[in-house]
């Protein structure tokens, strides 16, 4: 896979120690945005005969279910993360879906064959392309006139607790750098004009954004949650010396013992689902 000159350092984390960290924790990741996962595919709306993009796609529970939905059509997530992508395709075959396939690819330069998908959906995969003018117009040159594009993406850090709370801990006293808008981060479809802007240019229309807000899952008590999110957040840590490590850990699980519902250990969170169609 030749992924853009601009994705070189999202590829050595998504294909490196990041994606190691999702693929071995998918199940909690899913978990974690369950509540956002049905409106995804509501949204999605997805008939029997369709063909799916899944761009972004990880371990690939939302192409299992795309692919489930399009019983007489087919589904294809593509993926940066090699380990993803193969976890995912052991998921697919253990789970006897069959019209999937799963492949690891840069979604913002793949050669896909034109106006081949129905719709290209996905679930905070597509904010960290490095050039998401070139990304967006790739997929949609994918994607078949009137079709559709629906994502999840976060809404503005501000309105996001769980990061905001795991932020604040983890900073251990420090002044912790916020990603540029632009930038390739989870919050780099946070600004709605960005979204339109973006994707108007890349071949979209009639581009909406509805907010959600659902509690976010990381684990069933604050010890469990705390060694995931200090897993997922390593790069928050890693500059820490040992003392201020254990200070921040304990600050974070001080948090989310706070957070301890009788359902585990839930925060609020703030996502756009992001509908559009192709011109
Ligand atoms: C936050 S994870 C979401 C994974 C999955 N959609 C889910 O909901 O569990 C973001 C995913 O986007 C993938 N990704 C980032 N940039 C990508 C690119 N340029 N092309 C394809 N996948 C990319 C990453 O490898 C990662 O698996």
């Amino acid at each position: 896979m030749q992924a853009d000159p601009s994705n070189v350092e999202q590829l050595r984390a998504w294909d490196g120690d990041t994606g190691d960290f999702w693929a071995a924790h998918a199940e909690r990741f899913d978990e974690g945005v369950a509540a956002y996962h049905g409106h995804l595919l509501a949204a999605a709306g997805i008939h029997a005969t369709e063909n799916v993009l899944d761009v972004g796609c990880g371990a690939g529970q939302t192409t299992r279910d795309a692919a489930r939905c399009a019983s007489a059509g087919s589904a294809l997530g593509v993926d940066l993360s090699s380990r993803m992508i193969e976890l995912a395709r052991r998921l697919a075959e253990r789970e006897q879906v069959e019209n999937v396939t799963f492949q690891q690819a840069d979604a913002q330069n793949h050669a896909f064959p034109d106006r081949s998908f129905d719709i290209a959906i996905s679930r905070s995969g597509a904010m960290f392309f490095g050039d998401a003018p070139a990304a967006f117009a790739n997929i949609a040159r994918a994607v078949r006139h009137g079709g559709r594009l629906v994502l999840l993406a976060w809404q503005p850090l501000e309105k996001n607790e769980w990061l905001r709370a795991f932020r604040a801990a983890l900073a251990a006293g420090r002044d912790l750098p916020v990603p540029p808008p632009e930038a390739p981060s989870p919050f780099a479809l946070s600004d709605p004009d960005r979204v339109r802007r973006v994707l108007t240019s890349a071949g979209f229309m009639d581009v909406r954004l509805h907010g959600l807000t659902e509690p976010m899952y990381f684990g069933p008590d604050p010890d469990d949650a705390c060694r995931f999110v200090a897993g997922q957040q390593a790069g928050m840590l890693h500059d820490l010396d040992a003392d201020a490590r254990a200070r921040a850990l304990d600050a974070l699980r001080a948090d989310m013992t706070d957070h301890q519902t009788d359902r585990g250990v839930l925060y609020d969170s703030a996502a756009w689902l992001i509908e559009a169609r192709r011109g």
